[in-house]
């Protein structure tokens, strides 16, 4: 007889994986630093997102992220996000999620996860660390610009600030006045260090940052003005789809995982369709990790992350253990019932 066994399953709640992440940033950007390792090394599987769409809610989604992650982590799993950016003026965050974990060796899922707090930090994580590795052969940034302010641009602030960053300047842009003037409050009142101004226009914006993030929710371009990115500021290209090509093609480029990024209409991947080929890309995050690719300090640097779904299992995995070692799993009893074969 073989020894597995069906193991117990877990609702694990958006207070408590908050609780299991608090003030956890420098180990969740170690854990995402070696989860990308593990990715480039090809320790797991991390097929197309897929996004499910609605003919009648064009503005709206929901992406299934499937994975696999080897290494120490050893889970698979599914994360399923939602985004449904009418929820903002109704108060309520635009994306919500669960994430599954399924155990290794039986397939079973073990446990439910709240995950658009996964999700905000795994993005976060990934950000902070890509500021840090693509400043090394740079002027460390010193005057950062949050271009829209959602949920993703308080977290990725939060993970800047919790791994070491101090900023002269912030600068803050929005579409709506009401949310750049309520991220410049939320600035103020978390301490944050530096001079906060508000930039009513783009241009302004970029022109006055060394680091750029952009977190809006644009489904097309609407940043084209290549002069704007004269002074070479490292741009933390989050919500992906912000850059005309010109300004893709103007700059070195750096991705997660390149077949992931060249796709859904990212700027990246406008820029493939306008040239017909993929010169323009540099290597990926791990790349530069590696040391393999080392990009120029003389032209902006553009680093567009596309969201692995094996990051969300990474960082989940890391909240289910806290949670279980803490005593605090919710378990469901009797959630998988018909477990004998022949009643
Ligand atoms: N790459 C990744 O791994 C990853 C992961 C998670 C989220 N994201 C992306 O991050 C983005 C932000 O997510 P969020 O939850 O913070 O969204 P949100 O709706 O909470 O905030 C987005 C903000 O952007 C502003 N905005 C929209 N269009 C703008 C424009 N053209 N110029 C300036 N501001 C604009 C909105 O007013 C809003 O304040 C989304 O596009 C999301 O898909 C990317």
């Amino acid at each position: 007889m073989s020894e597995l066994t069906v193991p117990p399953f877990a609702v694990i709640s958006g207070a408590q994986v908050q609780n299991a992440l608090l003030g956890r940033e420098k180990q969740v950007v170690d854990l995402v630093e070696a989860t990308y390792r593990l990715h480039d090394e090809g320790d797991s599987v991390n097929p197309p997102s897929y996004f499910l769409r609605f003919p009648d809610r064009p503005s709206d989604r929901i992406i299934a992220l499937p994975a696999s992650a080897g290494g120490q982590v050893r889970v698979d799993g599914l994360k399923w996000i939602s985004s449904f950016p009418g929820n903002v003026s109704a108060g309520i965050p635009r994306a919500s999620a669960v994430l599954i974990l399924n155990d290794h060796d039986t397939g079973y899922p073990f446990a439910c996860l709240e995950s658009s707090i996964i999700s905000a930090t795994r993005t976060a994580a990934s950000a902070a660390l890509a500021a840090d590795r693509l400043s090394r052969d740079r002027a460390r940034p010193a005057r950062v610009g949050f271009f829209g302010v959602g949920l993703i641009a308080r977290y990725i602030h939060t993970f800047l600030a919790g791994t070491g960053w101090s900023f002269d300047e912030i600068g803050v842009h929005d579409l709506s006045t009401e949310h750049a003037a309520g991220f410049a409050g939320y600035l103020e009142q978390s301490g944050a260090t530096g001079k906060i101004t508000v930039h009513d226009s783009a241009e302004s914006l970029i022109r006055n940052s060394d680091l750029v993030v952009f977190a809006t929710v644009a489904g097309e371009p609407h940043v084209s003005e290549v002069s704007w990115f004269e002074h070479n500021p490292l741009v933390l290209h989050v919500s992906l789809r912000d850059l005309a090509p010109e300004i893709v093609l103007a700059s070195t480029n750096i991705v997660d995982d390149v077949e992931h990024c060249l796709k859904a209409n990212t700027s990246p991947h406008l820029a493939e369709q306008r040239t017909g080929n993929r010169d323009f890309l540099d290597g990926t995050l791990a790349d530069v990790m590696a040391g393999r690719v080392r990009p120029a300090a003389d032209r902006p640097l553009v680093f567009s992350p596309f969201g692995l779904g094996v990051l969300d299992l990474a960082v989940g995995k890391y909240v289910y253990d806290e949670v279980s070692r803490a005593g605090e799993l919710h378990v469901i009893e009797d959630f998988f019932h018909e477990l004998r074969r022949y009643g």
